[in-house]
């Protein structure tokens, strides 16, 4: 059997289970969604979402990309936050990096990877704005995890300064956005900023 047709073959056997296990669990998501979370992850294959979170499909709306980056102008990320936060009105935006991130280790060293440099120099601008602080930390594993840090924090302005989420503070006080960090070598999500609506920087609830 082809590796590909593992996975048709998984699927199936996932199908037959969930259903046994969840009886009318499809008949009820043919409905409709109504996930309570937009999550924004990194395309790293170690962090698969609804795994890491035992959700099951329906739960989170998710937009995953190199660095789980908030660039603004992204047609696509803005595409889903819009359709996320207006449409289904989500309470909970979620935007997990995590350490070791290929991304932004890449970001932090000057080796040139093609056209991924130009999604990167997202990262190396957050690099630039907290130069003394990652220039202090000599363990280089250390600076590029307290990077993916900060690299969260970055994004959760992002989110905050688009009219998306400008708009919909004003209207409907929501939705509540958080900085999460996973950690590949416990498996564990830590909280490290929050921010609520109307707010105007994240707060560090590490
Ligand atoms: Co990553």
């Amino acid at each position: 059997m082809k590796r590909h047709e593992q996975l048709l073959l998984e699927n199936k056997a996932w199908s037959v289970e969930m259903d046994q296990r969840h009886p009318g669990f499809f008949e009820r998501i043919s409905k409709g969604q109504e996930p309570e979370f937009l999550w924004i992850g990194c395309a790293d294959s170690r962090v698969s979402p609804s795994e890491i979170t035992q959700s099951k499909p329906g739960q989170l709306f998710i937009h995953r990309n190199v660095a789980n980056l908030v660039v603004p102008g992204d047609i696509n990320l803005l595409s889903v936050l819009q359709y996320a936060v207006e449409v289904l009105k989500i309470k909970h935006v979620i935007v997990c990096g995590h350490y070791a991130c290929g991304g932004v280790k890449a970001a932090m060293s000057d080796a040139s990877l093609g056209l991924i440099d130009t999604w990167l120099a997202n990262i190396k601008q957050v690099i630039g704005e907290h130069e003394d602080e990652l220039d202090a930390i000599l363990d280089e594993t250390a600076r590029c995890n307290r990077l993916v840090e900060l690299n969260v924090r970055a994004q959760l302005m992002h989110l905050a300064a688009t009219a998306i989420i400008k708009n919909s503070w004003k209207k409907e006080q929501a939705p509540v956005l958080h900085g999460w960090v996973f950690n590949i070598a416990d498996g564990i999500i830590r909280q490290h900023y929050e921010m609520q609506p109307g707010t105007k920087a994240p707060v560090d609830i590490t």
